[in-house]
């Protein structure tokens, strides 16, 4: 299969965008090359010579030769302006922003539809776990009666060091923000919205079932104490942040954010750091078990590397 040369600009330069720099770099076989690179902070040194920086995302619109638009920003409204003005103008757009997908979901596919031009956003789900693209292609014909799983890094990766080696929760978030699991608002990982974007997402590719974040209760690890703790250790149990979409059987979809106990029966009790771990239940395949870590620069860089590689031969969702 013919593939297309991509040139690709990229909207962000933190984590993540300098996870794919580097992981661009080893896939010489990929015809992707990064023509240029907006960012914000002007004053932030930057330890690359040969790519092209701005500070005027125009620079990136206005050239006839991207193709591509690498969204990795943190700011969803930012990034709303980004993606929303990348498909107007016909480029096609990798975006790993699952808070701003979440919320503008309808007028995402909308743009793609009138300009057809893809969106591809592996990484904004589970990181380097291909979840996305397995709903879409794997389980095409294959009915989806249920998802269930462990979708934040952060939280998982707290509650395990919380529970095995018994740090702090702020110790345990400290770490998992230094690592860059986390996000820059860390409310957004242990409130559990960031497992319900996620969430959200994952029923738009499951069920074409297309909610907003107001209408799923999410629950965080906020709350757990000592108590829970406790009663978990003392039971053989652990406790896990679980995102869960079922269909009821009349036909409609429930779907939530909720810590769990998950005793040893459960594929969910050896997930553990920051790995995500998300379990399908389909009419003809029944379980399956998917794992990969779920936050961090090269994991979450191999999915927008894989979303990359897709566009080059122009594959699309179809929802
Ligand atoms: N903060 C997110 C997590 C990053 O911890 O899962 C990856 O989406």
């Amino acid at each position: 299969m013919s593939r297309k040369k991509l040139n690709i600009g990229l909207f962000g330069f933190g984590c993540v965008g300098f996870g794919l720099y580097e992981v661009l770099q080893k896939t010489p076989g990929l015809k992707a090359n990064i023509k240029n690179i907006c960012v914000k902070d002007r004053n932030k040194t930057r330890e690359i010579g040969v790519e092209n920086f701005t500070f005027d995302k125009n620079d990136i619109f206005n050239d006839p030769e991207i193709n591509v638009i690498v969204e990795l920003i943190d700011d969803a409204d930012a990034a709303y302006e980004i993606v929303t003005t990348a498909l107007k103008s016909g480029k096609a757009v990798v975006s790993a922003n699952k808070k701003m997908i979440a919320e503008h979901f309808e007028e995402l596919l909308e743009l793609q539809r009138k300009h057809n031009v893809p969106l591809l956003y592996e990484a904004a789900c589970c990181a380097s776990m291909p979840i996305i693209r397995n709903l879409e292609e794997y389980y095409d014909n294959d009915l989806l009666e249920s998802i269930q799983g462990i979708v934040n890094g952060s939280t998982n990766y707290i509650l395990t060091k919380t529970f095995k080696e018994n740090l702090s929760y702020d110790e345990a978030l400290k770490q998992a923000q230094e690592k860059g699991f986390a996000e820059s608002n860390p409310i957004l990982d242990t409130g559990g919205f960031d497992a319900k974007y996620k969430l959200l997402i994952l029923l738009a590719h499951s069920f074409g079932y297309i909610a907003k974040p107001e209408d799923l209760l999410n629950i965080g690890i906020n709350n757990i104490g000592g108590l829970e703790l406790k009663y978990a250790r003392e039971k053989g149990l652990k406790i896990k942040l679980v995102a869960q979409a079922f269909k009821n059987n009349d036909g409609n979809i429930s779907a939530f954010v909720i810590p769990k106990f998950v005793d040893t029966e459960d594929r969910l009790f050896n997930v553990d750091d920051v790995f995500n771990g998300v379990i399908t239940k389909t009419s003809f395949a029944d379980e399956q078990f998917f794992v990969g870590k779920g936050a961090g620069a090269h994991p979450t860089a191999s999915a927008v590397l894989s979303d990359i590689s897709a566009l080059s031969y122009d594959y699309q969702y179809e929802y």
